[in-house]
């Protein structure tokens, strides 16, 4: 196995360029089943992720060329409409499979997902958002068998509670070859989904009210293939911020490329301001200065525009290095929090109560032997090592490599020890 190894207390400096979106990376990656020839994706991450995502693809029928960051996705024959749950239980974005492939050949059969490492996740929404659109469902031996009737879904209206990405992208990916109109009530408008509804339209698809809680959708005949380039990734930007923000040097800035500030959404950027952090936002760039004193701001989770989820855990260790008290609210997951008891091993002073964790800022971090349980918590592991006293060795890895392509490579670069090396988990400790 694969650990990362932080020597604290370095001063990020220079520039750190921010990768693609992963996030969007899936739902594009989903799409180019709908169109019979060739898609050729550009700018998708080099990712465990992406990796599966092409794996399921390919169990389909997809023949997939993954050159660099450039996926060529030949999807001229899907004659497997399946995503087997060996697939699904790696990565629960392959659920998308059921509106794609519902959308390509009018059947599918898709695991599943079960649980996830920070609760339960349901996918709800996506199954009733589907059956809206005039699908038969069935479970299976753990998996969704949908089929349209005569091959093509009629269309439908369907309203989502809550909001929620997943579900608008596969109802979407449902919906626009369906014979009719379809119509889907408090969409998602996250950037991942308006740059994936970007790709519908360029391949064709008709839809009115992209980036507003209402979206409709004209059904097509069918799609043609094209040439997508995907976006940057707004989570990676968003921790690349926090980290100059911890363990840059106080009035020097450091410079993110790459960067589309405007996916952050307003929220976040408002609230990096109120801790004292400058930030310059260029048009692929963000120069963040870190200051003196970090205030203590506190956070509440919401979807986009709101303050995202998946920065809360990084958000956590930027509030340890801050002067004061101050919580961490998770309204959009309620247990997403493993995080907190590896920091603690760190000298972290955080506690959770229900789904808010209250952290004490101020004290010092000392390096440790700490776990990743999923992506989020792992970079927040990262990010707590670059400021602590001491060495840090992060272990099981594999959780940081689903989201963040050479992390270790691009820290480096600006100057944080910290580097990849093998272990052996289940090695006995050295006797003394
Ligand atoms: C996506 C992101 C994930 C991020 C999350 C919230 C991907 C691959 N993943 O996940 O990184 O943390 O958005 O920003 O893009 N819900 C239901 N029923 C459903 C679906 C969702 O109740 O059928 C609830 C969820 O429990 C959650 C809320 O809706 O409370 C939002 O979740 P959702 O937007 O669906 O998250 P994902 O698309 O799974």
């Amino acid at each position: 196995m694969e650990k990362l190894v932080i020597r604290g207390g370095r001063k990020l400096k220079g520039t750190l360029p921010v990768g693609s979106s992963k996030n969007t990376a899936l739902p594009l990656m989903a799409a180019s089943i709908l169109a019979g020839g060739v898609t050729t994706l550009r700018h998708i991450p080099v990712l465990r992720d992406t990796q599966t995502f092409s794996h399921v693809l390919r169990v389909a029928g997809a023949f997939v060329d993954v050159e660099g960051h450039q996926l060529t996705i030949d999807a001229t024959r899907i004659e497997f409409p399946e995503a087997p749950y060996e697939l699904v239980k790696k990565l629960r974005a392959s659920f998308y499979m059921l509106g794609a492939l519902l959308g390509r050949c009018g059947r599918a059969r898709v695991s599943l997902p079960g649980g996830c490492a920070w609760g339960p996740r349901p996918v709800n929404l996506h199954i009733e958002g589907i059956k809206a659109l005039g699908a038969t469902i069935d479970l299976d031996e753990g998996d969704i068998v949908a089929t349209a009737p005569g091959r093509r879904l009629a269309g439908g209206s369907f309203a989502l509670e809550p909001s929620s990405v997943g579900a608008t992208v596969n109802i979407l990916l449902a919906a626009v070859t369906a014979k009719g109109t379809s119509r889907i009530e408090n969409a998602a408008i996250e950037p991942d989904v308006v740059v994936f509804c970007e790709m519908l339209k360029a391949m064709g698809a008709r839809l009115a009210g992209v980036g507003t809680r209402t979206i409709e959708v004209e059904g097509v005949d069918s799609l043609t293939r094209v040439n997508f380039a995907n976006c940057p990734d707004r989570i990676e930007l968003g921790t690349f911020m926090i980290a100059a923000a911890i363990s840059g040097t106080p009035g020097e800035r450091v410079r993110l490329t790459n960067a589309r500030a405007d996916h952050l959404g307003e929220e976040f950027l408002h609230i990096f301001r109120r801790t004292g952090t400058e930030c310059v936002i260029g048009d692929t760039t963000i120069d963040v200065t870190a200051p003196e004193v970090l205030q203590p701001v506190s956070v509440t989770t919401s979807i986009y525009p709101g303050f995202p989820t998946d920065l809360q855990a990084q958000w956590t260790v930027l509030l340890t290095q801050a002067h004061g008290t101050s919580t961490v609210t998770d309204t959009v997951y309620f247990d997403r929090f493993n995080h907190i008891p590896e920091l603690n091993r760190m000298g972290v002073q955080a506690r959770v109560e229900n789904n808010t964790v209250t952290v004490k800022g101020g004290s010092v971090l000392k390096g440790a032997r700490v776990m990743s349980t999923d992506l989020r918590a792992s970079v927040s592991l990262v990010l707590a090592g670059m400021v602590a006293e001491g060495t840090t060795h992060i272990g099981r890895i594999y959780h940081l490599d689903r989201g963040y392509e050479r992390l270790e490579s691009k820290l480096a670069a600006a100057g944080i020890d910290i580097e990849r090396v093998q272990y052996d988990e289940f090695a006995a400790p050295p006797s003394r």
